[in-house]
């Protein structure tokens, strides 16, 4: 016995079990076996030609030592340009940008730079498992936001105004949200923004997905509310808009007394963010942006192809998603039946069934009822997956 004890703020952080699902789904595959992938949160095509040549380039002008801790003056200027762009408010990138490893490092480091130890951080439940793990890291207490399928997902001002207390240090928005598709309208992006004024809280939303939205709905951020970062932080990234997740790139948009609390934690945590991926971004943000619209089009495709092929099934429920690539499905019906976790379901699935779906507890504790689909995925492998999930709930309902 080595007398080995977790410490207090890790003990309740989890590795995001995105990536234990697939590990599952491998060990299957190598018995020969095939399994349709609807679990994986990244879009399946290539990163754009024009990203990759300039990454190259930049190989070969040997740009590969450590660049600025904040990143390549550059990049953050091109950054603050696309936001004057993108939202029409001038962010200064000497004092308000800084690029990170990944927009996951932009919702660590920025929680760290704002929660100190007992403050309380809401954040969306389901979602996006980075925020739960990053108030823990600061030492804070994560305060869950149920998001209910009886209300379209939805995080609305009344229902936070039910979780703030003193305490509240940080709200945390996702638009368009990773796991069930909601895009906050604006008048919800409004009365969050009016709640902070009133209580002093700070906001961190995360708009990776925000270009990926369908129906012709806009992106509401709280900086087109606000028009200045004060008390707001932003984090964005270049993984799921380009394609670029392995290239590890995001960024954090932060009030001017924040920076240099960034820079100290960034410093400590990788020194610098990926010297090539930076000048990749570069291209990515100065080039055109048709690949963009294109990616877009066809997740709106496909969003289509899923809400028809999930409508044909039984003892399901859904809410059609608006942006992101995601829809969470409520399968509890067959849970019940079943007496079974979402998550020995999913594995119930890949096993016997050949199709793998994230379970909702991989996004947090109200997750339990529901399974994720992702269709950052072929048409085919969309359909052929939600056919097997159909055929599985006939077969298993009347066992
Ligand atoms: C809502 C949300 N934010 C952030 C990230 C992380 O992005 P990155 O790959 O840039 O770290 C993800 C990835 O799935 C996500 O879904």
């Amino acid at each position: 016995m080595s007398g080995y004890k977790v410490p207090r703020r890790i003990v309740n952080v989890s590795a995001e079990a995105a990536f234990a699902v697939l590990r599952i789904a491998k060990n299957v595959e190598k018995t020969g076996k095939r399994v349709v992938h609807l679990e994986i949160g990244e879009p399946d095509f290539d990163t754009p030609k024009h990203i990759k040549e300039a990454a190259v380039e930049a190989l070969n002008k040997n740009l590969t030592h450590y660049t600025p801790t904040l990143g390549i003056p550059e990049l953050r200027r091109e950054i603050a340009e696309s936001v004057k762009r993108d939202y029409g408010v001038e962010v200064d990138w000497e004092k308000n940008v800084a690029v990170t490893t990944g927009c996951k490092q932009a919702i660590l480091a920025s929680t760290l730079s704002i929660v100190d130890e007992g403050e309380e951080v809401i954040y969306p439940n389901p979602g996006y498992p980075e925020y739960e793990a990053a108030a823990y890291f600061a030492g804070g207490k994560p305060v869950p936001y149920r998001l209910r399928i009886e209300e379209g997902f939805r995080m609305t001002p009344d229902g936070l105004a039910e979780l703030i207390t003193p305490k509240t240090k940080l709200v945390v928005l996702n638009t368009p949200n990773n796991p069930c598709g909601v895009v906050m309208p604006e008048e919800d992006v409004r009365g969050v923004v009016e709640l902070a004024e009133d209580h002093g809280f700070y906001i961190l939303s995360d708009e990776i997905y925000r270009p990926i939205l369908f129906d012709s709905l806009k992106h509401y951020s709280p900086l087109h509310v606000k028009k200045s970062l004060d008390r707001l932080i932003i984090v964005d990234g270049f993984s799921k808009r380009y394609a670029m997740t392995g290239w590890r790139l995001g960024y954090a948009l932060v009030p001017e007394e924040i920076l240099p609390q960034l820079f100290k934690l960034l410093n400590v945590m990788t020194s610098c963010p990926n010297s090539i991926s930076q000048y990749a971004a570069l291209a990515a943000l100065r080039g055109p942006q048709e690949p963009v619209m294109n990616m877009v089009k066809e997740y709106w495709r496909r969003r289509d192809i899923v809400v028809e092929e999930l409508s044909k099934l039984e003892k399901i429920r859904f809410v059609k998603p608006e942006g992101a690539f995601y829809v969470m499905v409520d399968v509890s019906e067959i849970l019940n039946k079943l007496k079974t976790s979402s998550e020995e379901f999913v594995k119930m699935l890949i096993e016997r069934y050949g199709v793998a779906f994230l379970h909702g507890t991989a996004l947090g504790s109200y997750g339990e009822g529901f399974i994720r689909i992702s269709f950052a995925t072929s048409e085919e492998n969309i359909r052929e997956g939600i056919r097997l999930l159909g055929k599985a709930i006939e077969e298993l309902s009347k066992s």
